[in-house]
């Protein structure tokens, strides 16, 4: 007799392309190759020591049982606390909930928001994980176009027509974006937020890069906006800003009885979001950051204002100058024309043989497009981009 076997959806979940990339430069580095990645979605600093110092605290002090679904009532405040002196956000302790990692708090919102069949709008180019995340939850994801010309921003006569067309549900929305790094205007966002309330979707506001910007861009939440607030669901937490990505913690906020919801579906799922971790966390909500954050910052901004320049003297790439996050989405149309290859081929030639691991735009809905994450030290950031143009100088002619 046969064993059992992965249902019709298991089989149609593909692999995060990222972390897969990243497992395919570990192993050619395990093979003794040189190679620099610049494909993962992760800070190179360190967890913050006083952060990483509560954890161990933590152990030491046996906080290490369970805790309620939702996250240790203290957590919950202190993310109340913080939402509100971050980002001027007024939730109650009840109104946010810890999760595994903003993939976590994704989840749970999506399981508990989206009914089978419904139309979920994705805004290419979007994060990886998203369709696939709204197909776990028995959604059908809507990709609208990438929109270069608008700054990767689209207007909220584009969302409108497409929920008008789909019949669709809810949105996606994420700012600062992962790969484009896009940011909007305050008055794009409203827009945008006026489109789905009209259509009276939900929004799911991934902002995980919120403190992440440059050039003087602002972040604006969905639900500071007026007809915002009832709709959405913000995600958000310490990954990208304290380097807590491996902690897996995050926060969902929002409508009480779709939080309610959410620690249900999670109480049954998960039981409860890392203890350890949690504690950690109320240290990013309480402690004082400001300057190592700006000091990170401030190390971002560099790379990335190389990485612009330095990319913009290769012949056949191009690179807007993104204004958050920690990404540079590289238009390699011409180069990939050039050399009669397709973003993925490119990105393989280029992992293989100029021993630089990126991520192609395919994975973000924007073919012909690399991704290349500037969460890497300097250093690694100056080889990587010689052997970009060396790969391009050999191959290109
Ligand atoms: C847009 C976006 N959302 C969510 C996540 C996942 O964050 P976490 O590690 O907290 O699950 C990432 C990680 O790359 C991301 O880029």
């Amino acid at each position: 007799m046969a064993g059992p076997a992965p249902n019709t959806l298991a089989r149609s979940i593909t692999e995060s392309v990222t972390l897969a990339i990243a497992a395919r430069a570990a192993a050619l580095r395990a093979a003794g190759r040189d190679v620099i990645s610049l494909g993962a979605g992760e800070p190179d600093f360190p967890t913050p020591e006083p952060v990483a110092s509560a954890g161990v605290s933590a152990i030491r002090g046996g906080q290490t049982r369970y805790t309620a679904a939702a996250g240790l009532p203290e957590l919950r405040a202190a993310a109340a606390e913080w939402f509100q002196s971050q980002f001027g956000l007024r939730f109650t302790p009840r109104q946010v909930m810890a999760s595994s990692g903003a993939k976590g708090a994704l989840h749970m919102a999506l399981t508990c928001l989206v009914e089978p069949g419904d139309a979920v709008l994705l805004l290419a180019p979007y994060w990886v994980s998203y369709p696939d995340l709204v197909r776990i939850a028995r959604g059908r994801p809507h990709v609208l176009e990438p929109v270069p010309d608008q700054g990767f921003v689209h207007r909220g006569e584009q969302i409108a027509r497409a929920a008008r067309e789909q019949g669709a549900k809810g949105i996606i929305l994420n700012f600062p974006g992962n790969p484009s790094g896009a940011v909007p205007t305050a008055a794009e966002l409203r827009d945008i937020v006026d489109a789905a309330a009209a259509a009276g979707l939900w929004i799911l506001s991934d902002e995980i890069y919120a403190t992440l910007l440059y050039d003087g861009a602002e972040h604006h939440s969905p639900a500071a906006l007026p007809g915002g607030r009832e709709r959405t669901l913000i995600v958000n937490g310490g990954a990208k800003s304290h380097s807590f990505t491996g902690w897996r913690l995050g926060f969902l906020a929002g409508p009480e009885p779709v939080i309610d919801a959410a620690v249900r579906i999670q109480s049954q799922v998960l039981g409860n979001p890392c203890t350890i971790s949690q504690i950690a966390a109320i240290e990013i909500c309480r402690g004082d950051h400001r300057e190592e954050n700006a000091r990170r910052l401030q190390a971002f901004d560099e790379r990335r204002r190389f990485l612009v320049e330095e990319i913009n003297r290769i012949p056949l790439l191009r690179l807007e100058p993104p204004r958050g996050a920690f990404y540079a989405l590289v238009d390699a149309r011409e180069l990939c024309a050039s050399l009669d290859l397709d973003d993925v081929a490119l990105c393989e030639a280029l992992l293989e043989d100029g021993l630089v691991a990126t991520v192609p735009g395919s994975a973000f809905a924007i073919p012909g497009h690399l991704r290349l994450s500037y969460a890497a030290s300097t250093k690694e950031i100056r080889e990587a981009v010689a052997r970009i143009a060396r790969f391009v100088a050999a191959r290109a002619t």
